[in-house]
Order: structure tokens, then C-alpha cells, then sequence
């Protein structure tokens, strides 16, 4: 019996296997309180025998239990230590890290430098009524421009006599805004979202134009031309920056220009600031008179310059992105290719 259990408890696995060789060996109706029952049954001289050996067998089985439960505790405690340590060393886990788009990016440089010329940041909807949209700019109905602009209208329900509403095809309609909203003079800029339904390489039918707007008494395309070179030389950081105004139409500015800067292609790769290309990047020209009236500005005692550019556009001339549609495509790989994300 001795051997027998002195064996199993050494070899025992856990815990709960120890317990059942204890209830078996020394519990209540263990193998050696059986035997103990039975030393009712013999004669006292083997009674002073037995019993004596009965209680030691007890007390080893006890002891050997709590040696195996001890070493255990220990085995369990050494596992631990084992396992559950932490090299403070250990340089701390890099985390991806969102980063500005460069879209942002580049609206908030167009932003601080036209800031720094004096323009405040006006906003207004991307959903506008077709009258801020166009007529309000002198693009009524019939207007061929209404056509060209390939306008997203918002569904209308049956019933439903609120004005046909658009997403803006341009930040032109927040000229008018600002003008209702606070009267001449007016020196302000207005990027945001804008929406024509195309789409290649270069146009995607979300994308982003900054509106710029200089309304006073004797404002004039000389002030226009100052702003959009000193504006290009500090956007592209090349002093002396060529443009070109070429004569133009739009139908809420007279006369109206477009603009170009001074650029060449070099085995494909585009270079701004030198060469003799041209490259085109905004539309621009003095406020059409009939503008300045449907938007309560006295025509006849304010005047002013607007000019609307493409945001996207210029992004990817200063970064050098020949395909415009992988600004929105969220894909990270591009973005880190080209620096925008880590
Ligand atoms: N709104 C014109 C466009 O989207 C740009 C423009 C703005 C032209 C202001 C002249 C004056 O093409």
C-alpha cells in the first residue's frame, strides 16, 4: 500500500490527480481508513502493532502530498517566470499613422499664400439651387455653358416646388454668396469641392477648385495678373515664373482670361518654370456688371476681378502625378510612393 501510493503521488500530473489519490489513500473512506476499521477486529496485540504502523502510513501519505503539491506550486511558478517576461529594452512597436491628404495639403498652401495676400476663406454649399449655381452668373437657361458643365441634378419628387437643386460645378456660385452676405469691398478666396460628370485621366467627378474674388472701387486685371504671379511663384517656389494670359469667354466675367504658366516636357516628365510649353490652369477675368447687380452690388460704384483654379490640377503639376483619378483612390501604396502617407 505504502509503495503503491508513495509511486502514484510522485508521479502525478496536476492538481486534481493528487486530490483523488489523496481521497483514495487518506480520505474518509480511504484505503487506509478501511484498514483502520479493521482494527477493531484484532487482538490488542496486533492492534499495538497495526495501529501505530496505520498512523505513520497516514502521516507519510500526508507529507508525500504536500512535498508533490509543493513542487508543483513551484514547477507552476517557474513556468511563469518562464514565460511571462518583458524585455523593457525592447525598442516600442511602430503604429501606421494616418497623414494629410495631399489634396489638403496643397489646399491648405494655396490657402496660406492667398491668405498672406490679404484674402479671407469664404465656404458655401456643395448642393447650390441652379440660380447660384448659373443664373445668378449670367448662364441662364438656354445657356450652352449650363450643357458643357455635364451637371449632376439632384431628383426631385413629384410635387416637391422647391428650386431645382445641383451639386456645384464650380466655387464660382460662392461669389454671389459673399457678395448678398457682406456688400462691397470683398477680398476673398473659396476652395472646395466641386462635381461634373466625367471622368479619364484628368477629371474625376468630384474635384477641387479655389474661387478667388477682389471687389472695390477701382480694381482692375493689372491687380488680377500681380496676385495669380506672385500666387504661382510662392505655390511653386520659382521666382520669375512666366504666364500667359490668353483671351477667353466666360459668361460671368468681361473681359475674361485664361491663364497658363510656363512649362516643358522632358523624356515625358513634366518641368514648371521652364521651357516654352504652356500648360493651362485657371479661368479668370473681371465680374460681368449683370454679376455684381443680381448679387446687390452696385455695378456702376464696385468692380473687381474673380478667378477660379483647379486644385487638383495643381497638385499634380507640383508633385508631378500623372493620373488624377489616384488622388481619390485611398490606395496607400500610392500614397506612400509619393510621400503622402508612412
Ligand atoms: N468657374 C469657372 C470654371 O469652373 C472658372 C472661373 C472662375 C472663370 C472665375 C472666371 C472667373 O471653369
Amino acid at each position: 500500500l505504502r509503495n503503491k501510493y508513495l509511486e502514484a503521488i510522485a508521479g502525478a500530473g496536476d492538481e486534481a490527480a493528487l486530490e483523488d489519490l489523496r481521497l483514495q489513500a487518506v480520505g474518509k473512506k480511504g484505503e487506509v481508513a478501511l484498514k483502520m476499521r479493521e482494527l477493531g477486529k484484532m487482538t490488542p496485540q496486533e492492534r499495538q502493532i497495526m495501529g501505530p504502523k496505520l498512523n505513520a502510513l497516514k502521516d507519510e501519505i500526508n507529507s508525500a502530498l504536500a512535498g508533490k503539491k509543493a513542487a508543483m506550486a513551484d514547477a507552476a511558478l517557474d513556468e511563469r517566470l518562464r514565460t511571462e517576461w518583458l524585455d523593457v529594452t525592447l525598442p516600442g512597436r511602430h503604429r501606421p499613422q494616418g497623414s494629410i491628404h495631399p489634396i489638403s495639403q496643397v489646399t491648405e498652401e494655396v490657402t496660406a499664400i492667398l491668405a498672406d495676400m490679404g484674402f479671407s476663406v469664404a465656404e458655401g454649399p456643395q448642393i447650390e439651387t441652379d440660380w447660384y449655381n448659373f443664373d445668378a452668373l449670367n448662364i441662364p437657361g438656354h445657356h450652352p455653358a449650363r450643357a458643357e458643365m455635364d451637371t449632376f441634378y439632384t431628383h426631385r419628387a413629384d410635387g416637391d416646388d422647391r428650386p431645382p437643386h445641383v451639386l456645384r460645378t464650380h466655387t464660382s456660385p460662392v461669389q454671389i454668396r459673399t457678395m448678398q452676405a457682406q456688400g462691397a469691398p470683398i477680398r476673398i478666396i473659396a476652395p472646395g469641392r466641386v462635381y461634373r460628370a466625367d471622368y479619364d485621366q484628368t477629371h474625376t467627378p468630384m474635384f477641387h477648385q479655389v474661387e478667388g474674388l477682389a471687389i472695390d472701387k477701382d480694381i482692375s486685371m493689372a491687380n488680377l495678373k500681380w496676385v495669380l504671379e506672385e500666387f504661382f511663384a510662392a505655390f511653386f517656389e520659382i521666382d520669375g515664373i512666366k504666364t500667359r494670359f490668353r483671351a477667353s469667354h466666360f459668361p460671368f466675367t468681361e473681359p475674361s482670361a485664361e491663364v497658363d504658366i510656363q512649362c516643358s516636357w522632358v523624356d515625358g516628365q513634366l518641368k514648371i518654370g521652364e521651357g516654352d510649353d504652356w500648360m493651362e490652369v485657371l479661368g479668370s477675368g473681371m465680374v460681368h456688371p449683370k454679376v455684381l447687380a443680381a448679387a446687390g452690388v452696385d455695378p456702376n460704384e464696385w468692380q473687381g476681378f474673380a478667378f477660379g483654379m483647379g486644385i487638383d490640377r495643381m497638385a499634380m503639376l507640383k508633385y508631378g502625378i500623372p493620373d488624377l483619378r489616384a488622388f481619390f483612390d485611398s490606395d496607400l501604396r500610392w500614397l506612400r510612393h509619393y510621400g503622402f502617407a508612412s
